[in-house]
């Protein structure tokens, strides 16, 4: 069947082999093809990100979206020609998922999940409008993938709200919109529709890991179960003559059923590693897909006649040449504003610049950074932390955004770079740790801390010296001490009396009047006898005025006095 597509290629004016493949698939910035599991052509055709794909089997025409164009967001590649344009317009909150083609009336549909809408546009005759139209606006219904059967005159689309998953079909005026398929439905990802067995098949992502492929007649009855799993995550599907092909997000792959099969494993098809395949289409020849289908005699029939698309096809052809973020100075060149390269100016210069900081464009061009609290450097590259803390230290930042250690147990300092003291008592580090003729001979490169710490030879240069002055000085207090005990052990103890006693005998403290003094005998052993303010109260003075008692014996006398006196008081 190649063979006969190849000849076809060759009869027509461009000598290539373009026909020649099975599967097509967009994934990252391509549009692959595939001829049994082996890319056969890498067209160079470089887009940004390439999603939704259909094929018209007529007019050998690829149809396909690239989200990150800027103003155009569906374009066509000619097989023939090798030539691609844009057909659409880029609505600004667009977020295309199903493309599909009728080659018998020129239209074109597509899913907008955000706008929950299904629009069209005619390709030919081309609509005048670069943005296609409105065809369904729904409420609770969010439309993903969408398939046409041109035979019958009938649009069917997907709806994956959660809480309520259809699939539905209505003409291709919006009319007659009726729901096919509301049962035993989770989230119908993807749809297509086989002309050859009549029927419809689906893409099934129940809950998470589960899925299912399924298939119904075309008014969605006779269902049938074709495959269920787990951990595939099917994205797009197709058909071929024989089998089922859909892309799958769970593994990065294209996995490849029988039509025919009954429980049977898929097949794996194509395995990607870097970039994540969306959408895929099958070379599936009109001739296959129409025979003995009556309905089908007007598709069979366009092959019949010259089918190349006439370039003339009123395409805007400035669509898609454009540039992001500055004015376009030739066809294909863009004047980038500030902050800005790449050749359509879509890459900021702030793009993953700043590692831990925000970035914004100076006034030349050139990014800067303003670093989150903690780091440094052009690029926020460098954490105050980095390196900082030592010997197994915890660091964090403070509000200032200085770093602060926090050191393991036998660490202290700022950069907890001491080793604590402790005591000597302390076992000795195992012998097979302190090799010091290995220290000594090899690896200055090694970190010094820990070899000296490990290769120790008794003397540590810090610790040592604060360990002798500490001795040195307890010595010494010894010694003082030792000598002051001495000292006082030699001074005579002299009688301490702590003992108050009231001079005038006959009068008790309490009826001591301001005239009677009062003193303690600790005060007046310190004092001469004669300056003694109280020793005689004056009316006791004067009468014995004559009589000179010398002061020593009456010194003596109040002592034996207050000796006499212990037991009262
Ligand atoms: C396609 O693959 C089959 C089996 O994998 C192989 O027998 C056949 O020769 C291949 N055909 C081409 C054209 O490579
Ligand atoms: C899904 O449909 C239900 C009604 O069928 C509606 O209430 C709900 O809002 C819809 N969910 C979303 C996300 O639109
Ligand atoms: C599938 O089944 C049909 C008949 O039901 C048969 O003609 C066809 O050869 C089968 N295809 C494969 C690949 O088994
Ligand atoms: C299709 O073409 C055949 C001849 O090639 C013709 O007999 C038939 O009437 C055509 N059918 C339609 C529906 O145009
Ligand atoms: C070719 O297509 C046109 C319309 O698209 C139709 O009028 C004409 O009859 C077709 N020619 C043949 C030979 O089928
Ligand atoms: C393409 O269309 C133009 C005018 O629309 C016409 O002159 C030309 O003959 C057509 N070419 C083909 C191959 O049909
Ligand atoms: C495409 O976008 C550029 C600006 O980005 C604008 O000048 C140009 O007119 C647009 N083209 C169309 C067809 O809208
Ligand atoms: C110590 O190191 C030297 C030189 O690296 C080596 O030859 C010797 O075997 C080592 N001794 C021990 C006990 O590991």
């Amino acid at each position: 069947m190649c063979k006969t597509q190849c000849l076809l290629a060759f009869l027509a004016i461009s000598v290539d082999l373009i026909n020649c493949w099975d599967i097509a698939i967009t994934t990252g910035d391509q549009l692959e093809f595939y001829t049994n599991k082996t890319r056969t052509n890498d067209e160079g055709v470089r887009f940004r990100e390439l999603t939704a794909l259909a094929h018209d089997a007529v007019h050998h025409m690829m149809l396909f979206v690239d989200k990150q164009n800027d103003n155009a967001s569906i374009f066509s590649y000619n097989l023939l020609t090798k030539k691609y344009q844009p057909l659409v317009g880029k609505r600004s909150s667009e977020n295309i998922q199903g493309l599909t083609i009728d080659p018998v009336s020129g239209k074109m549909f597509w899913t907008d999940t955000n706008e929950r809408s299904i629009y069209w546009i005619s390709l030919w005759p081309r609509s005048k409008n670069i943005y296609g139209y409105l065809l369904i606006k729904m409420d609770d219904e969010i439309p993903r993938d969408i398939a046409v059967d041109s035979c019958r005159g009938y649009i069917y689309w997907t709806n994956t709200n959660i809480s309520k998953p259809t699939i539905e079909r209505a003409r291709f005026d919006g009319s007659e919109r009726t729901t096919i398929v509301d049962t035993d439905i989770h989230m119908p990802v993807s749809i297509a529709i086989d002309q050859r067995t009549k029927r419809l098949y689906w893409a099934d992502d129940k809950e998470g890991i589960h899925y299912s492929i399924e298939s119904s007649d075309l008014d969605g009855k006779n269902r049938q179960q074709m495959l269920t799993g787990t951990y595939h995550q099917p994205n797009s599907l197709t058909v071929t003559k024989d089998s089922i092909y859909w892309v799958d997000w769970g593994f990065r792959s294209v996995w490849k059923l029988s039509k025919n099969a009954t429980n049977a494993d898929p097949e794996e098809f194509v395995q990607f590693n870097n970039e994540v395949p969306f959408g895929i289409a099958a070379n599936y020849k009109i001739a296959d897909q129409t025979e003995n289908v009556d309905e089908c005699k007007i598709l069979a029939n366009l092959t019949q006649n010259n089918t190349a698309v006439n370039d003339s096809i009123r395409i805007p052809k400035d669509v898609g040449l454009f540039c992001l973020h500055g004015v376009k100075t030739g066809q294909l060149e863009c004047k980038c504003s500030a902050g800005y390269t790449g050749d359509r100016c879509e890459i900021s210069v702030c793009q993953n610049f700043c590692l831990n900081g925000d970035c914004s464009a100076s006034s030349d061009g050139q990014p800067t950074c303003k670093c989150r609290r903690g780091f440094s450097g052009t690029r926020c590259e460098a954490s105050v932390c980095y390196s900082h803390c030592l010997n197994d230290g915890e660091c964090t930042v403070s509000e200032a955004g200085t770093p602060e250690c926090k050191c393991a147990h036998d660490f202290e300092g700022d950069r907890c770079e001491t080793p604590k003291l402790i005591p000597t008592t302390t076992i000795a580090p195992p012998v097979e740790a302190c090799n010091c003729s290995a220290f000594t001979s090899e690896s200055k490169s090694r970190d010094i801390f820990v070899d000296s710490d490990l290769c120790s030879t008794g003397w540590d240069t810090v610790r040592d010296p604060i360990l002798m002055v500490l001795g040195t000085i307890t010595g010494l207090l010894c010694l003082v001490c030792a000598l002051l005990v001495t000292k006082i052990l030699q001074l005579k103890k002299r009688p301490r009396i702590k003992r108050r006693i009231i001079v005038n005998k006959n009068v008790t403290p309490l009826t001591a009047r301001p005239d009677q003094c009062e003193i303690t005998i600790e005060n007046c052993c310190n004092m001469n006898i004669c300056e003694t303010p109280c020793f005689e109260p004056r009316n006791a003075i004067r009468p014995t005025l004559g009589d000179a008692k010398p002061g020593k014996e009456e010194k003596r006398n109040l002592i034996a006095n207050m000796e006499s006196q212990d037991d009262i008081y």
